[in-house]
């Protein structure tokens, strides 16, 4: 199904919530099915969380992001790798090399005992092998979860325990930028709490020596050696788990988003079509890493499913310098282009000559997700990239929606700066008063929740579905709970204000504050802490934490340096360098209520430099400590 016409968008709007199935069904037809669904949906949305999407169906993924398309597209390229360094020299992929890279890597995981259902860790550098080590999963049934490269080995090692995950891909280093990381390393120290882990399949990338472990580890290029390069795609169930991928909550710890095939499949491929009105020579450059939904939905799945050419970067936009971005959108015909405010924000505030060197001719779209985009970096991506020739689309969705939920489709729905837009086909956003009633009309803020299943929402939390119950469905019953704020303008347009939850939104990338908190009080120099997020001009958000210590305020600055570089150490190594603090203000006491709950909305104020307004104090244990930390704020 393909919208071309704003008509055509409020006919296929009104058909997907009269009549969902008749317009899921039809959106489904298109697809290899080893065997057609039996119902188009079912289960129970909420509060149970338990929908079904095309129940009964037979089918597997990759025959649908690959085979589907060796017939008529085998010779078009499918994927297009452009390395970190500028030097070396780009790769390309055809459907059918793919096909055979899959099969091969395919082959290689069930030549070392992978079977379907096992859960597998994949913890790489953006490079062609984990596209290729995604698809082999999905290509036997196995259950791939993604972890980012950037996170720490306690958080790999976390995620694997929580998946209770027997394989793991990885390779022997990464770049990025100017910096190299040792991935299998990495690795090495978290596996050091899983022993349940099997096989570590090590793909070589920089051709760094790595330590191998005997009957554990082994080089992925000695084993395609005896891997035949066609390999059966398992059948899955159309509710069988795709892929787990692990997301940060208003809770301590980040949570496994279960994804399963069929309504994620048919998500993905209408979302990826309609939003970006993809044509059939389009190149796709998603800049997000497939170690975030980003990267799985609109890196990977969108564009395999529609045949489309995607091309996938190892770098980062200011590497070699910061005209990266514009130098291989010229030098790869990229169209539409799909990137983060935080990496617009932090290129506008270079000088413009980075840009000015390229023509950006190619370009057709513009995308932009993660977090609300600025009017400012909104028209300076629509001028300065877009030529003010481009649609540009704000996204708005989430790891557990599988795919865009709120945008303008390119061109045909409204595109107005700082709004997402309108819902797609089979999203019914609603606002709704803190006491859970809808508020009814335009102009108006609430909490944004939906109403109806959608094919990609979130099918479980790994091994806890109360969690996901408790989390998403059950705060307003009768709903899906998104955990941002909103507001419907006067034109019936959402504009995304930001999360309502204890969850902060860094460059795009999530945390909750009390897994931030977890993780300083690992130091042992800890006695409490507080995180709230600030507003950030290039992050977006920045991470703002008050620390109680041990001993007292450290009486020098020397010492209080010192501190603060451990507070970050502890943090780099408990989640990853992502997550580090921007501001450590070192307190004596934080601000709690009676009953000893922390004011986070008083330490909020503070960090946003809003001291004159805090409020009533006075009802705090002790109203004094206000003071002390607005004197001392950072
Ligand atoms: C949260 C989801 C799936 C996209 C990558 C992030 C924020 C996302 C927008 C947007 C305003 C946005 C929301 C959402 N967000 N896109 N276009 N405008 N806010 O996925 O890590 O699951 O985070 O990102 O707050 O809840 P995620």
């Amino acid at each position: 199904m393909r919208i071309r016409t704003l008509p055509e968008y409020h006919a296929a709007y009104q058909q997907s919530v009269e009549n969902p199935a008749a317009f899921w069904g039809a959106c489904a037809e298109p697809f290899t099915w080893r065997k057609k669904w039996t119902s188009v949906l079912g289960g129970e949305f909420s509060p149970a969380g338990r929908s079904t999407w095309f129940e009964g169906a037979r089918l597997n993924l990759t025959e649908n992001c690959l085979d589907r398309h060796l017939a008529t597209r085998g010779n078009k390229l499918a994927l297009i790798f452009e390395p970190n360094d500028s030097k070396t020299r780009h790769q390309r992929f055809t459907y059918r090399e793919l096909h055979q890279q899959v099969c091969q890597f395919a082959n290689v995981l069930l030549n070392n005992g992978v079977e379907k259902g096992d859960r597998i860790i994949i913890y790489m550098p953006m490079i062609p092998q984990l596209a290729v080590a995604v698809l082999a999963c999905a290509r036997i049934g196995a259950v791939h979860s993604v972890v980012f490269a950037g996170f720490s080995a306690t958080a790999i090692a976390d995620r694997v325990q929580d998946a209770e995950a027997t394989y793991v891909i990885t390779a022997d280093g990464l770049n990025r930028g100017a910096k190299q990381i040792p991935v299998k390393s990495v690795v090495d120290e978290a596996l050091t709490t899983c022993p349940a882990v099997r096989r570590v399949v090590v793909v070589e990338h920089l051709g760094w020596p790595v330590l191998m472990q005997a009957g554990r580890d082994v080089w992925y290029h000695d084993e395609a050696k005896n891997a035949a390069l066609t390999c059966p795609a398992e059948e899955m169930k159309a509710e069988d788990p795709l892929f787990i991928l692990y997301t940060s909550g208003s809770t301590g710890k980040p949570k496994g988003v279960v994804h399963s095939q069929a309504g994620y499949m048919v998500w993905a491929d209408f979302t990826f079509r309609n939003v970006f009105q993809v044509e059939e020579n389009d190149v796709h450059w998603c800049t997000a890493d497939i170690g975030w939904v980003t990267g799985h939905t609109y890196g990977l799945y969108g564009p395999l499913l529609a045949g489309s050419t995607s091309l996938l970067f190892e770098g980062v936009p200011t590497y070699p310098d910061a005209g990266r971005f514009w130098e291989v959108i010229d030098k790869h015909h990229v169209s539409i282009f799909y990137t983060a405010p935080t990496a617009i924000r932090s290129l506008m505030a270079l000088p413009l000559d980075n840009v000015l060197s390229y023509s950006l001719s190619s370009l057709r779209i513009l995308g932009s997700v993660g977090e609300p985009i600025n009017e400012e970096a909104w028209h300076w991506y629509d001028q300065h990239i877009g030529k003010s020739r481009c649609p540009i689309v704000d996204t708005w969705w989430q790891t557990e929606t599988g795919g865009i939920m709120i945008s303008a489709l390119a061109g045909i729905t409204p595109s107005v700066p700082a709004r997402a837009g309108l819902p797609l086909p089979g999203v019914q956003p609603v606002l709704l008063a803190q006491d859970g009633t809808e508020i009814a009309g335009n102009d108006q803020e609430g909490y944004l929740a939906i109403k109806a299943s959608w094919p990609g929402i979130i099918r479980t939390t790994w091994g806890d579905h109360e969690r996901a119950r408790q989390t998403y469905f059950t705060p307003y019953p009768g709903y899906y709970f998104t955990g941002d704020g909103a507001r419907r303008d006067a034109d019936g347009l959402y504009r995304i204000i930001g999360r309502v939850d204890d969850v902060i939104n860094v460059s795009g990338h999530r945390f909750g504050t009390a897994e931030i908190e977890n993780a300083i009080n690992q130091n042992e120099h800890v006695v409490e802490s507080a995180v709230v997020g600030y507003p950030h001009d290039v992050k977006g958000q920045g991470i703002y934490a008050y620390v109680i210590c041990r001993d007292g305020l450290p009486t020098s600055a020397a010492d209080r340096t010192i501190f603060e570089a451990s507070i970050i150490e502890t943090v780099v190594a408990e989640i990853g360098k992502i997550a580090k603090p921007d501001k450590i203000q070192l307190v004596s006491g934080l601000p709690k209520t009676r009953s000893g709950k922390i004011m986070r909305r008083i330490l909020r104020k503070i960090a946003e430099g809003e001291t004159e307004s805090l409020g009533d104090v006075t009802t705090l244990l002790d109203p004094a400590v206000v003071a002390e930390i607005v004197a001392g704020r950072k």
